[in-house]
């Protein structure tokens, strides 16, 4: 299996991987200004073009990422970047919700904000979909009338609203995940960085998005929570991070 982990800045690495390279890139970059993480920027549309450069055709990227809130407005980073990425002839296969269950307290004229985009980009239609299930629900397990059926535009039905009689049913495309403290990760040393995602958030999409064998790449690591759930699932990974400390802790958590 190829295990690599780079300690640079990914614009520069990225360059030294080969085109049509990578089934699946699962990352997620500095959010506006919100966290400076050592003083490191970074060029994201020269990041965004290296991305799909090495992206196999069928390959995918889930960006995952938030706004900050600069003098009472939110900055739209998230959405131009989703925009910028279908410019460069990427496929916004699916907008998607990161649903976080711990989150800081609002301000007085604002809702609780829990959640960020996980954007699900594909260099042409996704080779690989092993769309994830769960437990359904026990009202539309048993359950095979027309009540579930879906309305068309024109009043007419067609197929299954729900999939009923069936033990478990497609994921929504809103993933409510554990966040905070020794929730998202049992790593204790993660939490030496200061964004982590779940885990589980790396290994549902790693599921959904390769096989085994694949290629899987995260340009900004962090803690290294894509490469550990790559190892978990035998996906072979890189892995690349600028900061000397974050790469300690990546070597840490992937030795266990
Ligand atoms: C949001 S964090 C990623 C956290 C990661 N998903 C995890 O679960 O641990 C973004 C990371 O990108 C790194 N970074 C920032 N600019 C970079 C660059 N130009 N090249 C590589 N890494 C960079 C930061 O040091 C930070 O660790």
């Amino acid at each position: 299996m190829k295990e690599e982990i780079i300690h640079g800045d990914c614009l520069i690495e990225m360059q030294k991987i080969e085109e049509n390279s990578i089934d699946l890139t699962v990352t997620s970059p500095p959010y506006d200004n919100l966290r400076t993480y050592n003083g490191y920027t970074f060029d994201f549309e020269g990041i965004a073009k290296e991305l799909y450069r090495v992206t196999k055709q069928g390959g995918v990227v889930v960006w995952v990422v938030g706004d900050a809130t600069v003098k009472g407005s939110e900055t739209g980073t998230s959405f131009k970047q989703a925009l910028y990425f279908k410019e460069i002839g990427f496929n916004l296969h699916d907008t998607m919700i990161y649903q976080k269950n711990s989150y800081p307290f609002p301000p007085v004229n604002r809702y609780y904000q829990q959640f960020e985009y996980m954007f699900v980009l594909s260099k042409g239609k996704p080779k690989t979909y092993n769309i994830q299930r769960c437990e359904t629900d026990p009202r539309w397990r048993n359950k095979t009338n027309k009540s579930s059926t879906q309305r068309n535009e024109d009043g007419t039905t067609s197929g299954l609203k729900y999939e009923t009689g069936k033990d478990t049913r497609k994921l929504d495309n809103v993933w409510k995940l554990n966040t905070g403290y020794m929730k998202g990760t049992p790593d204790k040393v993660a939490f030496e960085h200061p964004a982590t995602f779940p885990d589980m958030l790396a290994e549902r999409h790693i599921l959904s998005w390769s096989n085994e064998g694949d290629t899987i790449l995260d340009p900004f690591a962090g803690s290294g929570t894509t490469l550990k759930m790559a190892k978990k699932n035998n996906r072979n990974y890189i892995g690349i991070e600028i900061s000397q400390e974050y790469i300690d802790i990546i070597n840490k958590r992937l030795e266990t």
